[in-house]
């Protein structure tokens, strides 16, 4: 295999992965200053069909659902605590008990707007990184 071969090669492998990989919709507005990007590691460190809350206090849940990546903010929109991922894949807030489903809609209130949906994009070199809202939490 010759070096344009191999090139070629790489090239469609990696227009592959990006065609397989569904991302996340994003709503964190790029212009907001008071945005962050996290960098949540290695794409090949998250398997399939999880969420990953590791982030929680950096303002990330991260869920991997098939080849479908996105990330949603932990905090409640009902008065601001954090949500906490349950064995269903539900997110539930302890404070006044508002549940949410896997994508951060209202399953049941006092809540009635869904989770924040942030921002998520693959690097050159496959890290997975995060727009953040800086969080602003009461519990
Ligand atoms: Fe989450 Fe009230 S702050 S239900």
């Amino acid at each position: 295999m010759n070096r344009r071969t191999v090139l070629k090669v790489l090239g469609s492998t990696a227009a592959m992965f990006t065609a397989n990989t569904k991302w996340g919709a994003e709503v964190t507005p790029d212009t907001d200053e008071k945005a962050t990007t996290l960098d949540a590691g290695p794409l090949d460190a998250f398997e399939q069909d999880k969420v990953y809350e590791q982030f929680r206090d950096q303002g990330v849940l991260l869920i991997r659902r098939g080849e479908e990546v996105f990330a949603l903010s932990p905090i409640c929109t009902h008065r601001g605590c954090k949500v906490r991922a349950q064995d269903d894949n539900s997110f539930l807030c302890k404070c006044h008990k508002s549940r949410f489903d896997v994508d951060g809609k209202v399953m049941n209130g006092p809540a009635v707007t869904d989770l924040l949906r942030l921002k998520v994009k693959l690097s050159a070199d496959r890290h997975v990184l995060v727009r953040v809202l800086k969080p602003k939490t009461t519990g």
